[in-house]
């Protein structure tokens, strides 16, 4: 069931419309994730769920009540921000306590509280520590203790780790989804990395220009991308357009394709085709009906857990492959012909060259 609903949001700052109705349904106990590039929107929907400002438009329901004319403080729900947001002269229990202490909360329940949600967050052993005195992530921790102890039916949380280093990023969003389990809590959150919220997230809502682009399982969004913005920005594609030869029979990279059973694309159509990187096999021989085309090696790039490679394809530009760093790869140099490989499973259509839509 839902616990949220977005009904035609829109919010226009002057001229600039931030948000184009927007409607969503995000289910009870759902970790919910708004991703999409810098100034799409995300911010200004979690305030508006939060009640931080006024939609100009729509209606948000919560439980299937309306909650468009209440205050911040009369929607419990917890926010944690990009910045920590600790109070600086409070000590670490002092904030946590923070938001019981304004409900009148009784003192011994309060340290009660407090003591269980710090221990939770692993932080028992520095309440009464200033925060100046916590690193960047134990700051952030206080911020979801503070969030989370008073309760709320929805946790909101606007990029709480994109001002942490990468390994207490991966370590910190752990945390923090097995907090929400543990909780059940209903938790919409926002990030503009695609790799955080598909690891984190039951639903992921991607957003581009004020406007909601799809909603769906991270499995789903990154294989089957509803557009071709979401196949862009979720995760790495090569885009290459389908052509059409002398007798009228479709080609992908100057080689003749069968496609899909079932695809309605129409001859001569002006079609993309997008591959990811993983899927491009290399000097591979696989037996089996497959795309093959013969290129040169022109970068080769080891990051430690794999190899980047980019191809060049005469006429088509370049291709680029993700493979294993096997001997056999690490040994390739710019220059080299390659063969290429792909799986036609592995290929996906959409309408129009630019802003097409998945076809299936
Ligand atoms: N107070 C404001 N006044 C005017 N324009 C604003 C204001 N706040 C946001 N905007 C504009 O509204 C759009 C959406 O902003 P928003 O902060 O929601 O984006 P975002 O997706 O959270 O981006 P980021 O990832 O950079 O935080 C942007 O174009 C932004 O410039
Ligand atoms: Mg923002």
């Amino acid at each position: 069931m839902a616990l949220v609903q977005l009904k035609n949001i829109k919010k226009a700052y002057g001229k600039q419309l931030a948000l184009k109705d927007v409607s969503l349904s995000i289910p009870s106990g759902a970790f919910f994730t708004l991703l999409g590039p810098s100034g799409c929107g995300k911010t200004t929907l979690l305030r508006a769920i939060a009640g931080f400002h006024q939609h100009d438009a729509g209606d948000i329901l919560v439980d299937g009540q309306s909650i468009g004319h209440l205050g911040a403080n009369q929607r419990n729900v917890g926010m944690v921000f990009q910045d920590y947001a600790v109070f600086p002269h409070l000590s670490v229990f002092d904030n946590v306590a923070f938001g019981l202490v304004q409900q009148k909360v009784p003192a011994a329940a309060i340290r009660q509280r407090v003591d269980d949600m710090l221990a939770t967050v692993q932080l028992d052993q520095h309440a009464a520590r200033m925060p100046h005195q916590l690193s960047g992530g134990q700051q952030q921790r206080v911020g979801l203790a503070r969030a989370l102890v008073i309760r709320p039916k929805l946790l909101l949380m606007d990029e709480p780790l994109s001002n942490l280093d990468a390994k207490l990023r991966v370590e910190l969003r752990r945390d923090i989804r097995a907090l929400q389990q543990s909780f059940g809590i209903t938790t919409v959150y926002v990030t503009h990395d695609q790799e955080e919220a598909l690891s984190i997230s039951d639903q992921v809502c991607v957003m581009h220009d004020g406007i909601v682009q799809q909603v769906g399982a991270p499995w789903t969004v990154y294989n089957r991308p509803a557009n071709r913005f979401v196949a862009a920005f979720v995760g790495a594609n090569n885009f290459i357009p389908l052509e059409w030869n002398a007798s009228g029979a479709p080609t992908l990279l100057g080689q003749p394709m069968t496609l899909p059973d079932g695809l309605s694309i129409t001859n001569g159509c002006a079609c993309m085709a997008s591959i990811r990187p993983e899927n491009v096999l290399v000097n591979r021989p696989q037996a089996g009906d497959a795309l093959r085309v013969d290129g040169v090696l022109r970068h080769a790039m080891f990051t430690g857990r794999e190899m980047q490679l980019s191809v060049e394809v005469a006429g088509h530009g370049l291709i680029d492959a993700l493979v294993a760093p096997h001997a056999a790869m690490m040994a390739l140099q710019p220059g080299q012909n390659v063969q290429l490989l792909v799986r036609h499973d592995d290929i996906l259509y959409f309408s129009g060259q630019n802003d097409g839509v998945l076809l299936q």
